[in-house]
């Protein structure tokens, strides 16, 4: 294993364009869960009702209901996103993309964080697409969620949705920047994540049609492995080798 982790390294040195690209799988080590591991949200609840911009607006109800339990301020970084931020301010990573609603990476002190999904960290209102003052503070949306009630605009009286893509919208406009720094990626790091869901699931692919190279650290197997110039299984462990190994 540790040649592994070595091995992994020495790509990270050796690559030009080097993007981590990550999955709700390095937060299930901080304490959220993913949706696919054997334990995931799909194991218990409907995620792609949950997370439908259809069943949303007809009924807010049982989203903000499982949101209630998502309440970003109380979890911390683990030593995944800790060691993403040294490889990045060691300039040995050049841009982090990230599926993750969750805002840890910018917890744990990365930069320009481009956030594929949103995030769980803004919300505006659906009906007159503004974003109204009182709305754009978590803590102030989970005290109204905890009180059982829906939050709704104060202008227009529209339902308040938080900035994050649901299962039936549009791409947000980072999508255009991924796009970019995934046609000069040299070296593509995939950390936590299925690549079940697209069109993130396609950024290997576009790495590999230009000649890079990926590597793969996750549980479960992905469509992509045969690929991969490393493919290990386990995050901590491989973190915390590349701690290691990085100091
Ligand atoms: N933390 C979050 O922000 C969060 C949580 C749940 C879902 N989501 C959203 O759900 C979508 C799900 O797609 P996804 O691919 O990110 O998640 P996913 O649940 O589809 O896949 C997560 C993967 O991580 C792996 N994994 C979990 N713990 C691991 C560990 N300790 N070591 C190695 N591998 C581990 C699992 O085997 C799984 O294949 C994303 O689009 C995201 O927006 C986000
Ligand atoms: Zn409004």
């Amino acid at each position: 294993m540790i040649e592994e982790v070595k091995k992994l390294y020495e790509l990270i040195i050796n690559a030009k364009n080097c993007v981590i690209l990550t999955g709700a799988g390095i937060s299930t080590l901080s304490g959220i869960r993913d949706f696919r591991s054997e334990d995931g949200l799909y194991s218990e609840y409907n995620v792609e009702e949950i997370f439908n911009i259809g069943y949303f607006m007809l009924d807010p109800t049982m989203f903000w209901q499982y949101a209630k339990n998502f309440d970003i301020s109380k979890y911390e970084p683990n030593v995944v996103h800790n060691v993403i931020t040294k490889l990045q301010q060691k300039g040995l990573v050049k841009q982090i993309i990230t599926q993750n609603i969750d805002r840890l990476h910018q917890k744990s002190g990365s930069a320009d964080i481009l956030e594929a999904h949103g995030s769980f960290d803004n919300y505006y209102c659906t009906r007159c697409s503004q974003i109204p003052v009182f709305t754009n503070d978590s803590a102030f949306i989970m005290s109204i969620v905890n009180n059982d009630l829906t939050p709704v605009c104060s202008s227009c009286g529209g339902l308040i949705k938080p900035g994050i893509t649901f299962f039936g919208e549009c791409m947000p406009e980072s999508f255009t920047q991924i796009t970019e720094v995934i046609n000069n990626c040299d070296l593509l790091i995939c950390l936590g994540t299925s690549l079940e869901v697209f069109p993130i699931a396609n950024l290997p692919g576009v790495v590999l049609e230009n000649k890079g190279k990926i590597v793969i650290v996750n549980k479960q197997k992905t469509r992509y492995d045969r690929y991969a110039t490393v493919k290990l299984d386990d995050l901590k462990s491989t973190f915390e080798e590349l701690d290691v190994i990085l100091s």
